[in-house]
């Protein structure tokens, strides 16, 4: 019997504070008008001081674990996909795991843009059908609201924050992830990148001064690579699957700007109920859209059992990437009963102790043992 990774739980979590093009108008040049005649864009999210990309990670992981109905110790992988970590190292997905309780899973970030859950997703479905891992967490989470130059309207207007994601399951049943395509073109690493912060151009003065701490994108370019690599890479990864486009109920892409979306589906000749679209609500959140859009297309009852549904996405590198999947979840989907929230409720708690006590020992340690 050969494994598949299948989809089992998702999740998602956006911050509260709602900023709309309106409110953009009083902070920059711009006005609602452009803004959505150019993205689609009518708001966007935006994290609270206390939240960071870990701790939205983490609330979208509950959700998704909850979903499975697994024990987080089931979990033994964990990636999370994000171009804007809460530090360099360690990963975010650590974090993840440490606040979770996933006392068996492997944790690493994948860096690879609005791509990066793509990449992890085929990552973890093919280690799962290599049988070295059962059961992985996949989360996209960004917090790009902290290295977007509120100064700058031909970036400012496009992003917005939150996180999404889903677990992974092996499974010997027909369907879950089918393929997937990943591609590279590191020529056009300088269309969207962000300049200082790492070892070419660590933290200083000038760096601060020359505002290098902020993204910095080419617009037109990177519209015109999206355009031409979505329906690329949605045709190829159907290919691989020896898939058809006739057979695709929903195309779920990157949610960078309806425009982009809208002509992706034309190139493909599909009609445009066939692509799902929430860009107007949240902007570009970059590695985040994706998942949160497909727990938005889940529940808004777009996909169904055996339904062939399509993740593409495109971005920073450049890279891009593409998914097939045979939802094989069970729909409706069924909700966790307050009992059982409450029983996840306590076994974050008790991670949080089991984190605390493993600290307080490492300091006991650390303070009475002597060097040899
Ligand atoms: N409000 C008003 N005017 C704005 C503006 C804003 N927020 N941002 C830029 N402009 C102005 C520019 O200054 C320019 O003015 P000029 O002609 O006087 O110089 C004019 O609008 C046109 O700018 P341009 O950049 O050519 O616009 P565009 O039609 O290409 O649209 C984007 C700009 C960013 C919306 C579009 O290029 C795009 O969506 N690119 C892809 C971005 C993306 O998806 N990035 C993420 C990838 S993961």
């Amino acid at each position: 019997m050969t494994s598949r990774a299948h989809v089992a739980g998702w999740g998602k979590y956006v911050p509260e504070r709602v900023l709309t093009n309106d409110d953009l108008t009083q902070m920059v040049e711009t006005s609602d008008e452009w803004i959505r005649s150019r993205t689609g864009i009518l708001e966007r999210r935006i994290a609270s001081d206390s939240d960071t990309t870990a701790s939205m990670a983490i609330e979208a992981a509950h959700e998704a674990i909850e979903m499975a109905g697994i024990r987080p110790s089931d979990i033994d992988m964990i990636i999370v996909a994000t171009c804007t970590p809460d530090h360099v190292f360690p990963s975010t997905a650590c974090l993840v795991q440490d606040a979770i309780g996933a006392t068996h899973a492997a944790a690493f970030d994948v860096a690879a843009g609005c791509s990066g859950f793509v990449y992890g997703l085929s990552v973890a479905a093919d280690l799962i059908a290599a049988e070295a891992y059962q059961t992985a967490l996949v989360i996209g989470a960004e917090t790009l609201s902290r290295i977007v130059d509120w100064e700058d309207r031909a970036t400012c207007v496009l992003f917005g924050d939150g996180a999404g994601a889903v677990i992974l399951r092996s499974n010997g049943a027909d369907g879950g992830i089918l393929s997937s395509v990943l591609g590279s073109d590191g020529s056009g690493g300088d269309l969207l990148h962000l300049p200082a912060g790492g070892s070419r151009h660590p933290a200083s003065h000038h760096t601060v001064s020359e505002r290098m701490h902020f993204l910095k994108m080419k617009g037109r370019e990177v519209f015109r690579f999206a355009v031409s690599v979505m329906p690329d890479a949605t045709r190829q990864v159907l290919g691989q699957a020896g898939l058809t486009l006739e057979e695709v109920s929903l195309i779920i892409p990157h949610q960078a700007n309806r425009r982009i979306t809208n002509a992706s589906v034309k190139a493909l000749g599909l009609p445009e109920d066939r692509i799902y679209s929430n860009v107007e609500r949240y902007g570009n959140t970059s590695a985040a859209s994706i998942p949160i859009a497909l727990c938005e297309a889940v529940e808004e009852d777009r996909v169904h059992r055996d339904d062939l549904v399509v993740l593409v996405g495109f971005g920073a590198g450049l890279t891009w990437a593409a998914s097939a999947v045979r939802w094989s979840a069970p729909l409706p989907t069924i909700r966790p009963a307050r009992w059982e929230k409450a029983w996840y409720g306590i076994r974050y708690r008790y991670a949080a102790i089991r984190s605390l006590a493993r600290r307080v020992i490492r300091w006991i340690a650390a303070r009475f043992s002597r060097d040899e």
